[in-house]
């Protein structure tokens, strides 16, 4: 018999750590009863994503992420304390983007609600019937002004998410994979923050959520990748590297990490880190056969100081709204926005 010294410990509970009352009820999916699990239809770095039908009339279909397995077994005191803050954190911030994402239906991906277990959590959002930008590019780029029109919406939602009160967000995960489409090709902006707070290792070590990638590096503005404090304009820099994947099909610089393979990352960081001729060079260049304007916006927007590179507000400035002919970038407003940028200090 196995004496009571060495008994296993048994795994952590997340229904012990968190009761599940503490979710608000409103975004608590209870039980399944009439739900139907369909197939799966995407994967990203926290899990994957399966459709499901919901006996919902307001919401009839929805997509449910799994969040990845966490590390449950085998923590000491510390690390049960640092799991249970972490999910505290979280759950305070799913109150919050189910509130934030409310406020904008247009161009957030509504939050539908969460299923909490004892060892899965699953996150739930409307179901984008036409998937997420990405998948239409991956076998040609997207046409110029289908691209502006996407990249005009993800701004939309940029600004909000930047101008929220009473606190400020910063998405920090901006690229084609979550630009989601709805039925009438209109772009959403897809997994703010969320599910970092689960990923993120603090210096205990003790729970990780397994990421292939850490982060989407190749998206990541200078002063994210050299550790610098950052913020909104972080935003800016990867929303111009997913208008330069739109119009090629891939982030800024891919061939290096085609190249470096899990080494990119840290490379990416020392190159960020060196002298300034011997860093990558971002500019309009990196989308060849745009029309001049476009590769002068993407210019205005790759600054590598951050204090000198546009808002969101004069990113939106340079275009000029015609219903009929989709976004149109108006060559006088992009000068000035060139000159505020060789300007600003
Ligand atoms: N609400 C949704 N409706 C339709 N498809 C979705 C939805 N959410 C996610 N997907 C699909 O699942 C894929 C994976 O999404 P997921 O958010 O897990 O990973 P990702 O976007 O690749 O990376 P990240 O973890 O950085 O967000 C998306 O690219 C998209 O194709
Ligand atoms: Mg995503």
């Amino acid at each position: 018999m196995e004496s009571e010294k060495f008994k296993r410990p048994s795994p952590a509970d997340l229904l012990n750590l968190i009761p599940a009352e503490s979710i608000d009820t409103t975004l608590l999916i209870k039980s399944f009863d009439k739900w139907v699990k369909g197939d799966e239809i995407g994967n990203g770095r926290y899990g994957k994503v399966y459709h499901y039908q919901t006996p919902m009339d307001s919401i009839p279909e929805c997509a449910g992420k799994h969040l990845k397995r966490m590390q449950l077994w085998n923590l000491n005191d510390e690390g049960i304390e640092s799991l249970k803050k972490r999910l505290i954190n979280f759950i305070d911030e799913l109150n919050m983007l189910h509130k934030v994402s409310r406020e904008y239906s247009e161009r957030i991906v509504q939050f539908v609600g969460c299923h909490w277990e004892s060892k899965k959590i699953i996150l739930f959002t409307e179901l984008m019937s036409h998937g997420s930008v990405k998948e239409h590019i991956v076998h040609q780029p997207l046409d110029e002004n289908v691209a502006v029109k996407y990249f005009y919406q993800a701004a939309e939602g940029l600004r909000f998410l930047h101008h929220h009160k009473p606190k400020r967000i910063v998405h920090r995960d901006i690229k084609c994979d979550n630009l989601l489409l709805t039925n009438n090709y209109d772009v959403k902006l897809a997994d703010f923050g969320l599910a970092h707070y689960l990923a993120v290792d603090d210096d205990s070590n003790t729970m990780s959520m397994d990421m292939e990638s850490a982060g989407t590096p190749l998206f990541t503005a200078p002063e994210v990748l050299i550790g610098e404090k950052y913020g909104r304009r972080a935003d800016i820099w990867s929303l111009a590297c997913t208008l330069v994947e739109m119009l090629t099909q891939h982030p800024p610089h891919w061939e290096f990490k085609k190249k470096h393979r899990e080494r990119t990352n840290y490379l990416l960081v020392e190159k960020a880190r060196s002298d300034p001729d011997k860093q990558l060079k971002y500019s309009g260049h990196l989308a060849p056969s745009a029309s001049e304007s476009v590769r002068r916006l993407l210019s205005s927007m790759f600054v590598k100081k951050e204090r000198q590179r546009p808002s969101i507000d004069d990113v939106l400035h340079v275009f000029t709204v015609a219903e009929a002919d989709g976004n149109i970038i108006d060559h006088a407003k992009l000068s000035y926005l060139e000159t505020k940028i060789r300007t600003a200090v």
